[in-house]
Parts: C-alpha cells; sequence; structure tokens
C-alpha cells in the first residue's frame, strides 16, 4: 500500500488575482471550507496516513493556523515551501527526505474529485506497486489539460500530451498521480520545458517508455472539478452547495473521514469543534458525535 502522499500546494494563482495576493490559492473557500481540504480528503479517503504539503515561500504561517501543531486528524502533516513555482516534478525533488525511497502518491492543491465508488477507486490505486498510476475523466475541453490517448480495447496509454493544440483524446490526465519509489530520480534528471518548468508530462513518460504506466478511469457518475480559473472556483462552490444541501451531508469533512477510518475517536471531535468555534461546520462534526 502506499502510504505517503504530497499534496503540490503552491504557485502563484496569478489567474485568480487580486484574491490570491495575500492568501494562498489553496485556502481560499470552496463553498463552506477551503480548497485545500478537498484534495486533503482525497489522500485521506486512499487512506494515506503521512503528507507533506507543499507550500508557497511565505505563507507556511497561513497554512500552521489552520493545521496547528495540536489539531488531531490521525495523521501525520508535514509542511515544505517551495520558492518558486519550477513546476509539478519539483515536489519529489522537494519531498526526497519525505518520501524516503517508498511510492508515494500526489495530488494537485486545486483539484476536486467527487462520486461514487471513489473510496474504492483510491484505496485500489494506493495498492500500486511498481510503475505509475494516472487518473483520466473525459472532458468537454481536453486543450486545458494534459491529454492521454488510450486503446480502447486494452485501455492502455498510447501517447500523452501536455495541453495539446490538436485534438488526440477527450481523456484529461487529472492532477492524482501514483508513483513507485523510481520517481525522485525520475524527476531529478528532467530538464526544464521551453516554458522554464519540470513537467509532469515528462515525468510520467519515463514510466510509459519503461511500458510501467497504467490508468484509472472516473467515469460518467464522477466528478472531477477545475478550480483554476474564478469562474471555475464559484462553479466548483456552487456544485458542492448543491449535494451538501440537498443530502445533508458534507463533502471533504476531513474529521469525519478521520473518525470513520477510526484514525480519531470522539474526544479528538470535541477539539475539533472548540477549534473551530460556533459555526455551521461545527454543528455538523456536533452531529457525528
Ligand atoms: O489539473 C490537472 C492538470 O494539472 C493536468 O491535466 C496537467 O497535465 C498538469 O500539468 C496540470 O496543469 P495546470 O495547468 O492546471 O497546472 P498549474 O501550473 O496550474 O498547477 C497546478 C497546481 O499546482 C496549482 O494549484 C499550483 C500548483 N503548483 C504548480 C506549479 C507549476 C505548485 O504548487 N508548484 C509549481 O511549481
Amino acid at each position: 500500500m502506499i502510504k505517503k502522499g504530497i499534496i503540490l500546494a503552491g504557485g502563484m494563482g496569478t489567474r485568480m488575482s487580486p484574491l490570491t495576493k495575500a492568501v494562498n490559492k489553496q485556502l481560499l473557500p470552496i463553498y463552506d471550507k477551503p480548497l485545500i481540504y478537498y484534495p486533503l480528503s482525497i489522500l485521506m479517503l486512499a487512506k494515506i496516513r503521512d503528507i507533506l504539503i507543499i507550500v508557497n515561500k511565505g505563507q507556511l504561517n497561513q497554512y500552521k493556523k489552520l493545521f496547528p501543531d495540536k489539531k488531531n486528524l490521525g495523521i501525520n502533516i508535514e509542511f515544505k515551501e517551495q520558492d518558486k513555482p519550477r513546476g509539478l516534478p519539483d515536489a519529489f525533488i522537494l519531498g526526497e527526505k519525505f518520501i524516503n525511497n517508498s511510492n508515494t502518491a500526489m495530488i494537485l492543491g486545486d483539484n476536486f474529485f467527487y462520486g461514487q465508488n471513489l473510496s474504492k477507486l483510491l484505496t485500489g490505486c494506493a495498492k500500486l506497486k511498481t510503475g505509475a498510476k494516472v487518473v483520466l475523466h473525459s472532458v468537454k475541453n481536453p486543450e486545458l489539460f494534459g491529454v492521454a490517448k488510450i486503446n480502447n480495447k486494452n485501455k492502455n496509454i498510447l501517447k500523452i500530451i501536455e495541453k495539446p493544440k490538436k485534438f488526440i483524446s477527450n481523456y484529461a490526465i487529472t492532477g492524482l498521480y501514483f508513483f513507485d519509489k523510481k520517481v525522485v530520480n525520475y524527476a531529478k534528471k528532467l530538464k526544464p520545458s521551453k516554458r522554464g518548468e519540470l513537467e509532469i508530462i515528462d515525468l510520467i513518460n519515463q514510466y510509459k517508455k519503461n511500458k510501467k504506466l497504467s490508468a484509472e478511469f472516473i467515469g460518467r457518475g464522477g466528478a472531477w472539478l477545475d478550480t483554476g480559473s474564478i469562474s471555475d472556483y464559484y462553479k466548483t462552490s456552487a456544485f458542492v452547495q448543491a449535494v451538501e444541501n440537498r443530502q445533508g451531508f458534507k463533502i471533504a469533512c476531513i474529521e469525519e473521514i478521520a473518525l470513520l477510518n477510526r484514525w480519531i475517536n470522539k474526544k479528538d471531535l470535541k477539539d475539533a469543534i472548540s477549534f473551530y468555534g460556533n459555526c455551521e461546520y461545527s454543528s455538523y462534526l456536533k452531529k457525528l458525535i
């Protein structure tokens, strides 16, 4: 089982300025909780308990307010600062010590996943022993993402391209990746692309070249939403609001997931309630007790 996970939550968030001038993008709200709760919940649903959050230089204090040392989620959270956006594979270079020669998952801090059977899919992916696994989802606008061309019969990946100008497939490569321990060495050998960043596609291609790349699919019943622009942000918020208000269940309530995983107990939940104070999120936690 993969036991370690990285959330890449740096970046300048320039597309969302001025909202991101003073606050890290991943701390902005998606409806009733900070965006970072959503990717964190995904790693927790994959039963990953050892987590590294990579943040922008100078923004660590903002995160420490949300995740103070005494906050108990039954997981280990470490932080590392990235001095500038060097590209997604930089996570494995910065995280080398944390990874400590293990297999690791990575999720981008701005990615939102939801759907039935998601937990099963995630724990399945976390069983990866060797190679790399990407998670694909069909989208209308593939030119905005990393894209994979698939052999429809055996579901093998034939080709991957970052933001293709010419159509090759509707399958976007989501920002959730599972890698074996070779990832650190592969990342260290990458050269920056024309735009001056290390590219995740180049990293994944190393595995593809060695026939060690596989794919998992989120089907039509699942949602993978983007929070890259201000309008996407509001659409994702509206989605969460609609689902939560209809069902009465919260999406990405990290304390609820920790409780269901039996990583924390009701006393920890009471501590969380006093941490959050008198708010709607706390009322939800009270109901869990
Ligand atoms: O969302 C999925 C897509 O994410 C994939 O389909 C693409 O293959 C992948 O390259 C990536 O594309 P984006 O254009 O969305 O990447 P972006 O540069 O916006 O970075 C994604 C997140 O990672 C964002 O929250 C900021 C953070 N980030 C990014 C870079 C380059 C960092 O924390 N550090 C970095 O150096």
